[in-house]
């Protein structure tokens, strides 16, 4: 067979194990592996470059994607959709394997859907939140890098008796904050699904201070929700507010920064902002997603084989396995509230 092979969205550690995963198993049944370039930009273009033993070897421990990527959305163009089928017949592919979150996927469901395309889905995002499969790859390594941050700040908070703002990403979910807030101890920890109420976050912190601790670690997620007497939901507060992607999300960040001032406000106490960004996204693949994503690497290519088409390899109940594209999209996966509950008696 021919199979073409893209990763689009947010790069995210684990995208070259998948990969290599779905190159080494091709070629050794006989298959030839088309790389496309630039995500879905690449399948309106049709660049591409045919993937080989010697291009997949050495790239299990790299982080990005040698495939580029990009957030482009072909529905944003007129005919894209017949485009990005033209392109595939061009290409003179049996089926297409499209490796990203949920926008990725999304598109990957319609071509299925619409235009009946032979596509297979692989799950990545380091903010874990697709519904369809327990985990995605990237999310490990992101909780690691988070987690280490923390235990440096922790230095400084504690040396100089401050109060750390850690910002986090995490959309619409706070996976990353709540779990590397918990391995890394932190007082308080903010996330989207939980709106929260400055006064009672300014609280927690002063409650700290009287009963003899001097710092605080405050973990927020980008996409963290603020109540105030007029407004729910995030704060962006980082210049780029207006700048929407192909799939109309906005650029987030900022609400670090605003957490700090309020913060500062309320109690008195010097009040610092780390904002970690993409280096959370960079380096080098935890062995945990490396793992992971030569696994989903590996189904996708069963399921292209087996002809499953409009599957998305995934992990359901700690086994490799598939789901319909179309369900693992349908909705976002929260933060599960039993696993908040224990990293909240950790607060204060
Ligand atoms: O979807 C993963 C993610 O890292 C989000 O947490 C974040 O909001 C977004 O990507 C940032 O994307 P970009 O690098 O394109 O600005």
């Amino acid at each position: 067979m021919r199979i073409g092979i893209l990763t689009a969205g947010g790069d995210c550690p684990g995208l070259n194990a998948v990969i290599r995963a779905i190159t080494r198993k091709g070629i050794q049944e006989g298959d030839n592996i088309i790389g496309i370039l630039h995500g879905w930009k690449g399948m309106l273009t049709a660049q591409h470059e045919e993937l080989t033993l010697r291009s997949v070897s050495g790239l299990i421990h790299r982080g990005g994607t040698i495939l580029h990527t990009s957030r482009t959305n072909p529905f944003k163009e007129e005919g894209g959709g017949k485009k990005v089928v033209g392109t595939f017949q061009r290409l003179n592919l049996d089926a297409l394997v499209a490796v990203g979150g949920d926008d990725t996927l999304n598109v990957a469901s319609r071509l299925f859907e619409e235009f009946d395309l032979p596509v297979v889905g692989v799950p990545k995002t380091i903010d874990n939140d697709l519904k369809g499969t327990d985990v995605t790859f990237g999310f490990d390594t992101a909780v690691s890098i988070v987690t280490e941050a923390i235990d440096r700040l922790h230095t400084t908070a504690e040396s100089h008796d401050r109060v750390m703002v850690v910002e986090v990403m995490g959309r619409h979910t706070g996976w990353i904050a709540v779990h590397a807030g918990l391995a890394g101890g932190a007082d308080i920890i903010l996330i989207p699904e939980r709106p929260f109420d400055l006064d009672e976050v300014a609280e927690v912190i002063l409650a700290r201070h009287a009963i003899g601790k001097d710092f605080s670690i405050v973990v927020v997620a980008e996409g963290a929700a603020v109540k105030t007497s007029d407004h729910v939901g995030p704060i962006i507060a980082n210049g780029d507010e207006k700048k929407v992607d192909e799939f109309g999300h906005v650029r987030l960040g900022g609400v670090g920064h605003y957490l700090a001032r309020e913060i500062e406000k309320r109690t008195g106490f010097e009040t610092r902002v780390t904002v970690l960004g993409h280096i959370q996204r960079g380096g080098t693949p935890t062995a945990r997603d490396r793992i992971l994503a030569t696994f989903f690497g590996v189904k996708a290519h069963d399921l292209v084989r087996e002809g499953r088409f409009g599957m998305m390899a995934a992990m359901v109940g700690g086994r490799i396995d598939a789901v319909p594209i179309k369900e693992a999209i349908r909705e976002v996966k929260s933060v599960d509230m039993e696993f908040f509950r224990v990293a909240e008696i950790f607060f204060g």
